[in-house]
C-alpha cells in the first residue's frame, strides 16, 4: 500500500494537468533576454502580493539568501526570531553569503513582534555590530504554522522603520497564512521591503520560489541571482506550473487547513500522544510517554504506512498538502493510534 506522506507540503507530485502546463509552456532564454511565461509570473505574483515587481528563483531558500543579501553589509546583523528556516535550515548561508550575524530573538511561539525588536536593537556604538535588517517568517515553520496576523506584522514594520530598517519577509507558507485569515496575500506584506513565496509547498509545484520587492531592487536581486547560479534558461516550463497552482490551487488550501486541524482533533483521542492545535497546515506531535522516541515511532509508523519527520527528540511534524486526502488523514490518525496504544 502506498504510504500516507505527511513529512512535508513539498512531497506533492506534479499532477498531470499541471504537467500539461509545463509541456506547453512558450519559453525564451531567461539570462539573455528573458523568457515570457517566467515575466508573466513575476507580474503575477507582484500583483498578488502587492508589490511592484518579482523575480523568479529555484528555491526559496536562495530567494531568501537574495533577499537579506539585498539589505545587508558584511559585519552586520539580522535580527529574527530564534527558530526561523533562515537560522536553522539554510546552512548558516546568511554568514556564509551575505556575512552577517543572526540575531535570533526568543519566542514563546515564533512569532516576533515590535516590542521583541525594540528590544533587541542596539545603541549605535563603535564597539557592537550595526544591525541591518529584520526577517519575520509567515507562516512559521518550526513554531507549527503559526501565522502573524497583519496588526503584528505592522508593529514589526513600525519598529524596523523606526530604526531605519527594512524587512525581508519569509513567506513560504504566506498563501496558508492569507487563507487561515480569509485576507488577500497582499494584506499580509505591507512594509515589507522583500518578500520570498513559494510554490513547490502547498501550491503542488515541482520547484520554484518568487522573491518581490520595489522596482529598484530588480537589478541588483538579478545579480546577486545570477551570482549564486540561479539564473535559469528556459524556466518558463517551470514558471508554468506555478502559474498553474495559482490559478487551481491556491483557493484549495483552507481544505488542507481543514484536514490538519481533523488529523489534530483524532489525535487528540489518543493518550500516548499531545497534537498541537493547528492553525494552518502543520500538526506538531508531542510524544507522552518518556520511553517513546522521535526516530523510534517514526520507523514504527513508516512501517504500518505513515511516514512524518522528527522535530525534536520526542516531537513530530505532520504536514497536510494537496496529495492527502480527509481519508488519509483519518486512517493515518488510526494507525498513530495503534502504533502508540
Ligand atoms: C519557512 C521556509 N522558508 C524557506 C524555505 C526554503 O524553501 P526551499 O526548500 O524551496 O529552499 C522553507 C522550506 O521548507 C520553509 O519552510
Amino acid at each position: 500500500m502506498t504510504p500516507i506522506d505527511l513529512r512535508s507540503d513539498t512531497v506533492t507530485r506534479p499532477s498531470a494537468a499541471m504537467r500539461r502546463a509545463m509541456a506547453e509552456a512558450e519559453v525564451g532564454d531567461d539570462v539573455l533576454d528573458g523568457d515570457p511565461t517566467t515575466r508573466c509570473l513575476e507580474e503575477r505574483v507582484a500583483e498578488l502580493l502587492g508589490q511592484e515587481d518579482a523575480l523568479f528563483f529555484p528555491s526559496g531558500t536562495q530567494a531568501n539568501q537574495t533577499g537579506i543579501a539585498l539589505h545587508t553589509r558584511p559585519g552586520t546583523e539580522l535580527v529574527l526570531e530564534a527558530n526561523a528556516h533562515l537560522v536553522h535550515y539554510e546552512i548558516a548561508g546568511v554568514a556564509a553569503i551575505a556575512g552577517v550575524q543572526i540575531r535570533p530573538v526568543p519566542t514563546p511561539d515564533g512569532v516576533l513582534t515590535g516590542d521583541l525588536v525594540r528590544g533587541v536593537l542596539r545603541p549605535v556604538s563603535p564597539h557592537v555590530p550595526r544591525t541591518s535588517a529584520v526577517a519575520v517568517e509567515n507562516t512559521h515553520n518550526a513554531a507549527g504554522g503559526k501565522v502573524m496576523r497583519p496588526e503584528v506584522m505592522a508593529g514589526v514594520v513600525t519598529a524596523a522603520a523606526q530604526a531605519g530598517l527594512p524587512v525581508h519577509l519569509d513567506g513560504a507558507r504566506l498563501w496558508n497564512a492569507a487563507a487561515a485569515l480569509g485576507l488577500p496575500p497582499a494584506r499580509l506584506t505591507t512594509g515589507a521591503a522583500t518578500v520570498m513565496v513559494a510554490f513547490s509547498k502547498g501550491l503542488g509545484c515541482p520547484v520554484g520560489s518568487c522573491l518581490a520587492f520595489r522596482k529598484e531592487l530588480r537589478s541588483r536581486a538579478w545579480e546577486i541571482r545570477k551570482r549564486l547560479g540561479g539564473g535559469m534558461r528556459q524556466s518558463g516550463i517551470l514558471a508554468a506550473a506555478a502559474l498553474y497552482a495559482l490559478a487551481h490551487n491556491l483557493t484549495r488550501i483552507t481544505e488542507d487547513h481543514e484536514n490538519a486541524r481533523l488529523l489534530a482533533e483524532r489525535l487528540s483521542d489518543c493518550p500516548t500522544v499531545r497534537p498541537s492545535v493547528p492553525e494552518t497546515n502543520i500538526v506538531m506531535i508531542d510524544l507522552v510517554r518518556e520511553q517513546d522516541s522521535s526516530d523510534m515511532v517514526i520507523a514504527k509508523l513508516a512501517q504500518a504506512g505513515v511516514l512524518v519527520v522528527p522535530f525534536g527528540p520526542r516531537r513530530l511534524r505532520a504536514v497536510t498538502h494537496l496529495d492527502v486526502s480527509r481519508q488519509d488523514v483519518e486512517r493515518a490518525a488510526e494507525i498513530v493510534a495503534t502504533v502508540l496504544r
